[in-house]
Formats: structure tokens, C-alpha cells, sequence
């Protein structure tokens, strides 16, 4: 049996129908419960950002994760292969009609997602004050609580209805199947001819 931990919504959706693809059966999570146990798997569905949590605590032997999240979380987890779905962008956006001022002495920047935020501005050797925030980090600019965001960009409407524009991309995400290390070695054989399954559909 493998234990899957998916990320509620989309990406969960998406890749239940990989696996409708390969076993012809049918995975669908009952009304609210957070357990699915079909065709020798069992399914956890869980937040985007405790899926890293799950696989390296090995509450789950592999799961599906944006690739945003494991660069956030940098935890020691085994990329195994990019699945194509759920792209976005992780990008800095800022009011619409200004600039990102580089002779200022600190940038404030607003986001969820601090070490990410970090990294690339002290790749800059930008000093930066981080606001962390849980959401609705379009907001901040417009209320003067940052200079800039740091956010999740999909189809780029939440920043475009809120006046603001993208002025740089940090990355780009897309989902991956990751595996737990010791999962991994204990369960080869299972991780890998699933593995194999899933590459044959996505490439
Ligand atoms: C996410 C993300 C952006 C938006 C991007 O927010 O933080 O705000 O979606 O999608 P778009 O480019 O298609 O508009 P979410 O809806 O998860 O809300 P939250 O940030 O308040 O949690
Ligand atoms: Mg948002």
C-alpha cells in the first residue's frame, strides 16, 4: 500500500485523474473526508503547504506538491518528476505605474513566502524588510504596508484587478510527484512502476 498526500484542490483533482487514466477505476474522496482507500492506494488530502510535512515525516510515502512550495520549504525530499499541471509563476509585482527603487535603503516586500522572498533579494545583495502575511498579499502595496509583493501568479488577474503589474519572475512552478527517502528505498519497486506509469501519461 502507498500513501499519497495530495494538495486540496486542482492539483488534487488533476492528478486523481492521472490515476483514473492508469487503473481505469474511478478516485473520488467522499464529501468531506480527508481519506481515500482504492486499488491498493490510500489518498490524504491535505493544505498545498503541509504536503512537504506529510512525505518527510512519512505520514505519506509520496505526494504532489508544487514545486513553489518545495522551494519554500526546503526540506530533504526526493524530486521524482514533474507532473506539467498546476503551473504558476512566483513573481514580484508592484503598483502599476511605478518602479522598484533600487537607491532606496530597504525594499518592504509582503509575501507568504519568506524564504523564497529571502534568497533572491540577498542574491541581489538587496536589503529587505519581509512583511510575512497569509494571504491577500495583493492588498499590501495598496495600503502602503510594503513597497512590493512577493505572490503566486496563475492566470495574473488577482494583480491586474488590484492595479498591480508583474516586474519580475523568480520561478517557474509547475507540480511534482515527490517521494519520501526511506519510502523510497523500502517501497522501490511500488514508487517506481508507478513512476514509470505516470511518466508514460504526462510525457
Ligand atoms: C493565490 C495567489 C494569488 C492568486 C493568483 O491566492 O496568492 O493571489 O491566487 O492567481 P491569479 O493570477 O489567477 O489571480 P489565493 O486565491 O490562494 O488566495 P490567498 O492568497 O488569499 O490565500
Ligand atoms: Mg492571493
Amino acid at each position: 500500500m502507498l500513501t499519497v498526500a495530495l494538495p486540496k484542490g486542482r492539483i488534487a483533482e488533476d492528478t486523481l485523474a492521472i490515476f483514473e487514466k492508469i487503473f481505469g477505476t474511478e478516485f473520488r474522496f467522499d464529501d468531506r473526508k480527508l481519506i481515500l482507500e482504492a486499488d491498493g492506494f490510500r489518498f490524504l488530502l491535505v493544505r498545498n503547504q503541509d504536503v512537504p510535512a506529510y512525505v518527510l515525516h512519512q505520514s505519506a510515502d509520496i505526494g504532489v506538491v508544487g514545486l513553489d512550495v518545495l522551494e519554500e520549504k526546503d526540506e530533504d525530499l526526493l524530486r521524482l518528476l514533474d507532473l506539467g499541471i498546476g503551473k504558476c509563476k512566483v513573481c514580484v509585482g508592484i503598483q502599476e505605474g511605478k518602479e522598484i527603487d533600487y537607491s532606496a535603503p530597504e525594499l518592504k516586500v509582503a509575501t507568504k513566502m519568506t524564504h523564497i522572498t529571502q534568497k533572491y533579494f540577498s542574491k541581489k545583495a538587496m536589503a529587505v524588510e519581509i512583511i510575512k502575511l497569509y494571504g491577500s498579499i495583493e492588498l499590501a502595496p495598496l495600503v502602503g504596508l510594503s513597497d512590493v509583493i512577493v505572490d503566486v501568479v496563475e492566470t495574473g488577474s488577482t494583480m491586474k484587478q488590484n492595479g498591480l503589474k508583474v516586474v519580475e519572475t523568480i520561478l517557474e512552478s509547475s507540480a511534482y510527484l515527490i517521494a519520501n527517502k526511506n519510502s523510497f528505498i523500502e517501497k522501490k519497486e511500488e514508487i517506481t512502476s508507478l513512476y514509470y506509469k505516470i511518466n508514460a501519461i504526462v510525457n
